[in-house]
């Protein structure tokens, strides 16, 4: 049939995969992914994690071989969190030079030099006993000011060790400018600030919880992590850290949260990352093992539609994978 005036076409541009992949307005490079890591204490063989299949907690030496691989295929970073053998009220494996996240950041520099950026979690909940993100009163609340003092010296181990970027995830107030502080007058003025600015108190993290052994033994993260109906507040939180140094911004969770992702990458001049949680992740592989999803497409799509979204820099557990699939 001839149309008998001209009929707008959108589909002469998706007909082949040449034609799709010239006008494709999103893409992702190896360069935008982050892959977050997980490095234990005292094992002797790397521990796999069950709400994670594919995730391992890893042993000094295993995390050197999966992080060599990932930079191999071209990951712009590493995010590592540790997992002490030994927790206390305090947390203070977390500080400790020779605690397990500084020794892994210490040979993952060593090994990998310039060729991507080692970044570490900082935050006290793999740390602590109790498994809150900070230190708690005597009734059991968390003393914010008493965290901050926690977290700036964890922030001048973590440099010591050679870290380029740390990446404050407790939501205390006041974190990034007591950090940036602290890293100054220490003498790492180059050292990085990205901020979890917009944390949301989410469900979506329960396998991490597995993963760095850290879910609360009473109580849950509601005072100081966000509330999933706010908006105008990540955006007011993301302002905050800026004001007090942060280099890159993060949202967290990515997926159940872009609305939030376009409305900071629309409001700030510095790069915007995004977390796809341990629960975007799990979700992807249990409905893939059941043949209920293609695992490939979903994994692809989801991270698609997190860079079209706004984000400039994803977290993900498939940042190695995907890294190797793009490179071809
Ligand atoms: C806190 C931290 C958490 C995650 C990253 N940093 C857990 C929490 O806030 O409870 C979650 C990451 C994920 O779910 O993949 N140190």
């Amino acid at each position: 049939m001839t149309a008998r005036f001209p009929v707008a076409r959108p589909r002469r541009l998706r007909r082949t995969p040449a034609l799709r992949r010239l006008v494709a307005e999103t893409r992702l490079a190896p360069a935008d992914l982050i892959l977050p890591m997980f490095v234990k204490e005292g094992v002797a063989e790397p521990q796999p994690i069950a709400s994670m299949p594919g995730v391992y907690q890893h042993t000094r030496e295993s995390l050197r071989k999966a992080a060599h691989d990932a930079a191999e295929a071209g990951v712009g970073g590493i995010i590592l969190f540790g997992i002490p053998a030994a927790k206390d009220g305090v947390g203070s494996a977390a500080d400790d030079p020779a605690g397990i996240v500084q020794a892994a950041v210490r040979d993952l520099v060593s090994d990998l030099g310039d060729s991507t950026v080692i970044m570490t979690d900082l935050c006290l909940d793999e740390f602590t006993d109790h498994g809150h993100c900070g230190i708690l009163t005597p009734s059991g609340e968390i003393d914010n000011d008493a965290t901050l003092e926690r977290y700036a010296s964890i922030a001048v181990a973590q440099a010591e060790a050679g870290v380029a970027v740390v990446a404050p995830s407790g939501m205390m107030d006041g974190q990034v400018g007591a950090i940036r502080t602290a890293l100054d007058e220490a003498g790492h003025p180059d050292v990085a600030i990205m901020a979890y600015s917009a944390k949301y108190a989410s469900a979506f993290y329960g396998p991490f919880r597995d993963a760095a052994e850290c879910a609360p033994r009473f109580g849950d993260r509601s005072s100081h992590q966000q509330d999933p109906a706010n908006a105008d507040e990540a955006l007011r939180e993301v302002l905050l850290d800026l004001d007090e140094g942060a280099d890159v911004v993060m949202v967290k969770p990515a997926g159940p949260y872009l609305d939030v992702v376009r409305r900071v990458r629309d409001t700030v001049q510095v790069p915007v990352a995004a977390y796809q949680v341990s629960g975007e992740y799990s979700m992807i592989e249990a409905a893939a093992a059941n043949g209920w999803l293609d695992r490939e497409r979903t994994v692809m799509e989801s991270l698609t539609a997190i860079r079209r979204a706004g984000a400039d820099i994803i977290l993900t557990y498939y940042a190695a994978e995907v890294a190797r699939v793009l490179r071809g």
